[in-house]
């Protein structure tokens, strides 16, 4: 189908109050227009998401931000305007533009403009901005392509927006401000690294040994988890030839390994490319989680740049 005839039709259904899926650079996400009620809370029902945990308005360019969000620190202003669009989500004060069942009566809002042709097209023709969570089960792994979204929602969602997979493959990095100063709630496609280039240090507080009270409730340990019970190791070798398990799916970040116990194995990068590893991983864990192995195991990655955000990510898949 053409691409305007696509957009039409995305928006028919959002005109209509209905739950759509649509690709954004990082994930898929299962989108409604703000203003929907009804709509807003079939996107809680059909992922099973408590209604505690607040959504993601995408809004079509930065200079939407001040008619939903208030009070920014200067910090904001300058995160927003160097990487938007793209992999950000800035945690702000609310106006009265944001409803407070959009999240979950916080007095704040997250808020993107995301990074993708299709998307971005939608938005500039919809009279309202959308919230969108990953396209996912609560607790289960994002989608990164309409494959995905499909399995997951077969039968439930009216229309998925194709937009090819998705080129980040991991969820945004979300910032929100203690005292006018950045503080890293989740870890993700965005890195840290780029992030302190425009403002200078961040903390991160995204798990819950650095705070008591989860800020963002992405922030609970288990999260992003396959079926499979998931390991992920220092050394490969010494964890097969110790483990009890019989048939193992074996996840390597560039390089294959020869092992009697290995079923089946995947490749992140065949050149170590780190972009192309993160946007791969979620692709591959649940490729590897559907061979119903007794276990799957990977390493660790290098802890910085994009390594931190998929370590973060294999922490919580692996969480018991
Ligand atoms: O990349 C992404 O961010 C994707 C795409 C679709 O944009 N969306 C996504 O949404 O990952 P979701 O709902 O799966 O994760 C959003 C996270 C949740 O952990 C939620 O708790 C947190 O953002 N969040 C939302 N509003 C918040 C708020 N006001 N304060 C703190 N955390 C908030
Ligand atoms: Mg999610």
């Amino acid at each position: 189908m053409e691409i305007s005839s696509l957009i039409i039709k995305a928006k028919k259904w959002l005109d209509q109050n209905e739950v759509i899926a649509i690709p954004t650079e990082t994930v898929y996400g299962l989108a409604a227009s703000i203003y929907s009620k009804k709509a807003i809370e079939s996107i809680y029902s059909i992922k099973n998401r408590p209604s505690t945990n607040p959504l993601i308005v995408h809004i079509k360019s930065e200079r939407e931000l001040y008619k939903y969000a208030q009070n920014l620190p200067i910090k904001a202003k300058i995160l927003a305007k160097t990487f938007w669009p793209g992999p950000l989500t800035l945690v702000l004060p609310k106006t009265d533009l944001i409803p407070n069942y959009i999240t979950a009566n916080n007095d704040t809002v997250a808020i993107r403009v995301p990074n993708h042709s299709l998307t971005l097209e939608l938005l500039s023709d919809l009279e309202y901005p959308l919230a969108a969570p990953s396209a996912n089960p609560s607790n289960r792994i994002s989608s990164t392509t309409t494959k995905h979204v499909e399995k997951y929602f077969k039968g439930v969602l009216p229309f998925v927006l194709d937009g090819g997979d998705c080129s980040k493959g991991l969820e945004s990095t979300i910032v929100g401000f203690e005292n006018g100063e950045p503080i890293i709630y989740r870890l993700g496609a965005l890195t840290i690294e780029h992030i302190e280039l425009v403002v200078g240090k961040v903390q991160v507080k995204s798990t819950l040994k650095d705070s008591e009270i989860p800020m963002s409730p992405g922030m609970f340990n288990k999260h992003y988890a396959p079926k499979t019970p998931f390991y992920v190791v220092d050394e490969v070798m010494e964890f097969l030839e110790t483990t009890t398990a019989k048939t193992i799916v074996y996840i390597g970040h560039q390089l294959n390994i020869e092992h009697r116990k290995i079923k089946h194995q995947f490749l992140l990068s065949e050149n170590g490319n780190m972009e192309e590893m993160a946007s791969n991983l979620y692709k591959i864990l649940l490729k590897a989680d559907a061979l119903e192995s007794d276990v799957i195991v990977t390493t660790w990655f290098e802890n910085k740049n994009l390594g931190m955000s998929i370590n973060d990510r294999l922490k919580r898949a692996s969480a018991k």
